[in-house]
C-alpha cells in the first residue's frame, strides 16, 4: 500500500509515498510491530530518544529519528510526511510523576501531528471501566486517550488488558513468580478478571487498523476469547511448564507490600511493580465486542498464547530487548544466563 500525502500545510511533495511512524519502537509492541510492517515492505520511520538503541534493528528503509515527546520542538521533524502514527509509549519508567508525563507527552505529540498534517493516530491503551475507581495507571491510559482526540486527528484507541508474550512486562512479572516461587502467598488481586491478548492478534489489530477504511475516531476493546483472573493465567503458565506450584491468597497484602513483595522476587522494579499491581485491583475485561465486526482478527485463546509466548519464536529480539532494557532489571546477576536456562528447560 503506498498512500499519496494529502497536503494539509506540510512541505512534502505529493509524490513522496506517506510514511508510517512508529513511537515506542525501544519499547515492548513498538518493536514487534516495527519488525512486522517492515515485512511488508511499507516505508518506516521511528521516533526515538536514544536512535542507537535501534541501530542495526531496522531494514534500510526505515528511518530513524531523534524526538523524545516530552520535548514539544523535538518532534516536528520526525511527524514530516507521515500519513499514520502509532503512539506506543507510556512513562511507566519514569523517576517523577508518569500520570502528568504521560499527559504532556500525548498534548505534545498530538499537536505537533495535527500541525504535520498527520492523518491518523493508532494507540494501544487501557482496558477497564472508566465509570469505576480506575489504578492510577489504568486513568492515565484512559487520559491518554483522551488528549489525543483533542486536537483534530482521527485516532484509533485499542484498548488491551495484559499482553501475552514473551518480553511484555505483565507476562514476565507472571512468568517470574509462576518460575521462582513454588508457594505464592497471594494478595487478592489474582481473583480479579482480565482478558489477556496474544501479542500476535494485538499485533493484528494494529495492522487492521492501519488499514481501516473510515475517518471517525473509535475506541476498540480488543482481547481473547477467554477471560481469567490472574491466578487462572499463573496456573496455566505452570501448567504448560510442567511445574506444580500453590497460590494461597491472604486479603492483607496492601499494593505497597505487594510491590515490595514483587520487588524481591521479580526483575522488574518496585515502581513499575507498584504501578501494574494497583492495576489489578480492576477488572480488564472486554465489554463492548465491536472490534470483531469491523475487523477480520478472531483472537487466540489464553492457552495458546501462553504456548505461544514459552516457545517463543521471537527469542531473539527478546533477548536483545530484554539485555538492553531497564525495565526489566533482574536483581540476580546475568539476564542472558537466566534467559538461556529458560529456554534450554
Ligand atoms: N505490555 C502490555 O501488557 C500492555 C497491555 C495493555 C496496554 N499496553 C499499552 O501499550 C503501549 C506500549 O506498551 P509496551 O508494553 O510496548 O511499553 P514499553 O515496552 O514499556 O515501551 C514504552 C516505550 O515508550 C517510549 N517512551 C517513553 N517515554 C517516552 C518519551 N518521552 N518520548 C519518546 N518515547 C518514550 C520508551 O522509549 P525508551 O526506550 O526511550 O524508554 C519505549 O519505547 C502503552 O500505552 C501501554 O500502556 C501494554
Amino acid at each position: 500500500m503506498t498512500w499519496k500525502y494529502e497536503e494539509r500545510g506540510n512541505m512534502i511533495a505529493k509524490s513522496h509515498p506517506a510514511r508510517i511512524l512508529i513511537t515506542g519502537a525501544t519499547g515492548y509492541i513498538g518493536a514487534r510491530l516495527l519488525r512486522r510492517l517492515e515485512q511488508d515492505a511499507l516505508p518506516l520511520r521511528c521516533l526515538a530518544r536514544d536512535p542507537s538503541r535501534l541501530e542495526s534493528k531496522t531494514a534500510d528503509t526505515t528511518e530513524v529519528v531523534k524526538g523524545d515527546l516530552l520535548d514539544f520542538s523535538s518532534l516536528a521533524k520526525g511527524l514530516q510526511g507521515v500519513h499514520t502514527a502509532f503512539y506506543l509509549v507510556h512513562s511507566m519508567n519514569t523517576q517523577g510523576n508518569f500520570e502528568s508525563e504521560d499527559h504532556q507527552a500525548a498534548i505534545n505529540f498530538a499537536r505537533a501531528a495535527h500541525q504535520a498534517g498527520v492523518q491518523r493516530i493508532i494507540y494501544v491503551g487501557g482496558l477497564g471501566d472508566s465509570t469505576s475507581s480506575l489504578s492510577p495507571h489504568l486513568r492515565s491510559r484512559q487520559d491518554v486517550g483522551r488528549v489525543l482526540r483533542t486536537f483534530g486527528c482521527q485516532v484509533i484507541e485499542l484498548r488491551a488488558s495484559i499482553v501475552i508474550g514473551a518480553g511484555s512486562l505483565s507476562f514476565e512479572l507472571v512468568r517470574c513468580l509462576v518460575e521462582r516461587l513454588p508457594v505464592m502467598i497471594c494478595p487478592k488481586w489474582v481473583a480479579t478478571h482480565a482478558q489477556p491478548i496474544a501479542i500476535e492478534d494485538l499485533l493484528a489489530y494494529l495492522k487492521a487498523a492501519l488499514n481501516w477504511n473510515s475517518k471517525e475516531s473509535r475506541v476498540f476493546e480488543v482481547g481473547g476469547p477467554d477471560r481469567a483472573t490472574y491466578g487462572d493465567i499463573m496456573k496455566e503458565y505452570a501448567r504448560q511448564r510442567g511445574l506444580r506450584r500453590w497460590l494461597i491468597s491472604v486479603p492483607v497484602l496492601t499494593p505497597r507490600l505487594s510491590s515490595l513483595w514483587l520487588a524481591l522476587v521479580t526483575p522488574i522494579y518496585a515502581r513499575i511493580g507498584r504501578k501494574l499491581v494497583e492495576s489489578m485491583r480492576n477488572p480488564t475485561i472486554v465489554t463492548d465486542t465491536s472490534a470483531l465486526d469491523v475487523f477480520l482478527v478472531r483472537p487466540r485463546g489464553l492457552v495458546d498464547a501462553i504456548d505461544r509466548a514459552i516457545t517463543s519464536e521471537d527469542s531473539e529480539i527478546t533477548r536483545v530487548q530484554i539485555n538492553h532494557n531497564p525495565r526489566l532489571n533482574y536483581r540476580e546477576g546475568n539476564q542472558q544466563q537466566w534467559l538461556a536456562k529458560q529456554q534450554a528447560m
